[in-house]
């Protein structure tokens, strides 16, 4: 552990008290230029890094931000990125700090609230006044705190196989302890994605365009310096969206609201730590998509009955052909 310490005294410079998280050097190639939003926060000046895809062919002064999951990263949204820009949106697509490109820092206070605070920092950096906001899993979840915070930013929510549908906690799951998280974070690797993946996101079906996702993901975990510090953000982040949930307010969701959901989806966080007649609750999302749909006012339901966590990449044209068909209906 102290060659790790020494290891983060490398990309961590402190300059009179402040102390600045450049970065990550993770170098895995993104689809469009990566830009940088510095913000401070929590006494660190941090790097966020996003995506300002333009729209192509024609443009309808439409701005979406794509909010990506705990085991994705900004540039798991190329394709559908790269539709919204051809049909007329200018696309926001920022890496969360502790995530991806972003800075990593080796100690934040990390909070959905945190983070929406974050991307609609780097919305007012941008001019950006109003936008739809979509999501995927833990994405949606930030999305949800997201047009709770800023109900005045945001006019579209999209939420796809989100989580926090359920307050895990009051279901059953125990308190795990971040150190406890840490070492499960630091297991990590191609087996233990591709096994967690397979079960939750592919309906235990597996092509071989889904290691792309699961490579990237390990390249992270395995990066010489900053790895360890991934690990420790996202040991961070699952206590986060554990203890803050968002299920209890989605009846003050005030945007026009459509659901995206792939019903074989077994999503729950702590389930792997829990006894089994907790797990056994847990991650219905057939029950759990409606149960929402019909708190949140006016909000409308697509379910995809043969389809995991991530609808998106499982079967991205009917994934997109239910998303435009709400976009162009609703305005
Ligand atoms: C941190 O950011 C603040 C605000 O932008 C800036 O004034 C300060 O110089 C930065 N600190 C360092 C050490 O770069
Ligand atoms: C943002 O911060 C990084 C260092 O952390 C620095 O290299 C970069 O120049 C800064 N960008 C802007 C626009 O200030
Ligand atoms: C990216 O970094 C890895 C080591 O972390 C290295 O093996 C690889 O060659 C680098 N790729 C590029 C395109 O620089
Ligand atoms: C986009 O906004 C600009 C400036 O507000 C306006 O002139 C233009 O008509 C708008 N275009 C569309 C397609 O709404
Ligand atoms: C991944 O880790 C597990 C234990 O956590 C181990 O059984 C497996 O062999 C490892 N797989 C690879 C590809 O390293
Ligand atoms: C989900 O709940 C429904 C309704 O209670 C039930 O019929 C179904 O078997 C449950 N699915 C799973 C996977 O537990």
């Amino acid at each position: 552990m102290r060659s790790v310490a020494c290891l983060l005294t490398l990309v961590v410079s402190t300059v009179l008290g402040q102390t600045v998280v450049p970065p990550s050097t993770w170098n895995y190639t993104y689809p469009w230029p990566v830009k940088y939003h510095n913000l401070t926060s929590q006494r660190l000046n941090l790097s966020m890094a996003y995506m300002d895809v333009a729209p192509t062919s024609y443009a309808t002064n439409k701005t979406i931000v794509l909010l990506h999951g705990k085991n994705f990263c900004g540039a798991t949204w190329e394709d559908t990125a790269r539709r919204l820009s051809t049909h007329g949106y200018r696309v926001i697509v920022p890496d969360q700090i502790g995530f991806c490109k972003s800075s990593k820092p080796p100690a934040y206070q990390f909070s959905l609230q945190q983070l929406a605070f974050n991307t609609n920092s780097l919305l007012q950096s941008l001019d950006i006044a109003q936008v739809k906001v979509l999501g995927h899993s833990m994405g949606s979840m930030l999305a949800t705190r997201f047009t709770l915070m800023y109900p005045d930013v945001t006019s579209h929510l999209i939420l796809t196989n989100p989580i926090g549908l359920e307050d895990w906690k009051a279901l059953g799951v125990p308190w795990r302890p971040i150190d406890l998280l840490y070492a499960d974070e630091l297991k990590t690797n191609y087996t233990t994605i591709r096994n967690y993946q397979q079960a939750t996101y592919y309906v235990n079906t597996w092509k071989p365009e889904y290691d792309v996702w699961v490579n990237m993901l390990v390249s992270l975990y395995h990066l010489p310096v900053e790895g360890p510090t991934f690990a420790y953000n996202m040991a961070l982040t699952t206590d986060a969206v554990l203890t803050q949930p968002v299920t209890y307010e989605f009846g003050l969701v005030k945007a026009k609201t459509l659901l995206l959901i792939g019903t074989k989806d077994n999503t729950a966080i702590g389930k792997a730590w829990s006894p089994p007649a907790v797990q056994a609750k847990l991650g219905n999302y057939s029950v759990l998509g409606r149960e929402t749909a019909a708190k949140i006012p006016g909000a409308e339901l697509v379910e995809f009955t043969d389809l995991g966590h991530a609808p998106q990449v499982q079967d991205s044209e009917r994934y997109h052909e239910a998303l435009f068909e709400w976009l162009d209906r609703v305005g």
